[in-house]
């Protein structure tokens, strides 16, 4: 008997990721989107690095995979127009920015309009750019932590979906507050996602309402003592 509960295949949201790095934040998404009543599939993984470890954990998930070199394109604009063909090639409907570490222009925002989710590894507005953590860090900041925001044309500023807050310990190195964060970012994208596909956001100017399922809240704390 079918589970009356249970979203059929043809409404689950095709998910595409795009990286550039290990891929840690990739497989969380892929662990929650491959349980069972899951409400979004990631359909294709893409890299601008051919050795970013997230194409062979994709691989190793048998999701298909892609490459698109930002020096095979004279612009920006040629460079997000490959990225929008690959991702159309697979009938995306939403976009998770991964560790991806290219700026998105207007050819993505367009093809996928309020639908690009990225993970910062910082309170955002604080910090953004690169290397989040380590700006948190040598600023000497007590509580650090990691947002998902759906993504605009600037640079994380997009409407802020939900943070996780990590405080930063006594005797922390970059690296160590970096793994804390990362560790906090697993919790946070997914269940983001989920409340992406699941069309539970509404933007108003730039403060996101989420119509949240019972017991869950957009924020966390790290229990660390
Ligand atoms: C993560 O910490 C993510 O927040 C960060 O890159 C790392 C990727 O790790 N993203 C950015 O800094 C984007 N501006 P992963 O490849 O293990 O998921």
């Amino acid at each position: 008997m079918s589970d009356p509960g249970a979203r059929s295949l043809p409404e689950v949201a095709r998910v595409g990721v795009l990286a550039s790095g290990g891929g840690t934040n990739l497989a969380a998404l892929i662990e929650a989107t491959t349980a069972q009543g899951s409400p979004a599939r990631i359909v294709v993984v893409g890299a601008d690095r051919p050795r970013a470890g997230a194409l062979q954990r994709a691989r190793a998930a048998q999701i298909p995979t892609f490459v698109v070199l930002k020096r095979d394109h004279p612009d920006r604009r040629g460079f997000d127009r490959a990225l929008v063909e690959q991702l159309r090639a697979h009938h995306v409907e939403w976009v998770c920015l991964a560790g991806f570490m290219k700026r998105i222009g207007p050819p993505m925002l367009d093809a996928f309009p309020s639908r690009i989710l990225n993970i910062h590894p910082a309170l955002l507005p604080a910090f953004p750019g690169l290397d989040g953590q380590g700006q948190a860090h040598r600023h000497g900041v007590r509580i650090a932590g990691c947002t998902v925001h759906l993504v605009d044309a600037g640079t994380d500023t997009g409407p802020i979906v939900a943070q996780g807050a990590v405080p930063v310990l006594q005797g922390d190195t970059e690296h160590n507050l970096q793994q804390r964060i990362l560790r906090m970012e697993h919790t946070i994208y997914p269940a983001a996602l989920r409340w992406a596909v699941e069309g539970r956001l509404t933007v108003e100017d730039r403060r996101v309402h989420i119509d949240l399922p019972e017991g869950e809240a957009p924020w966390w704390f790290d229990p660390t003592p």
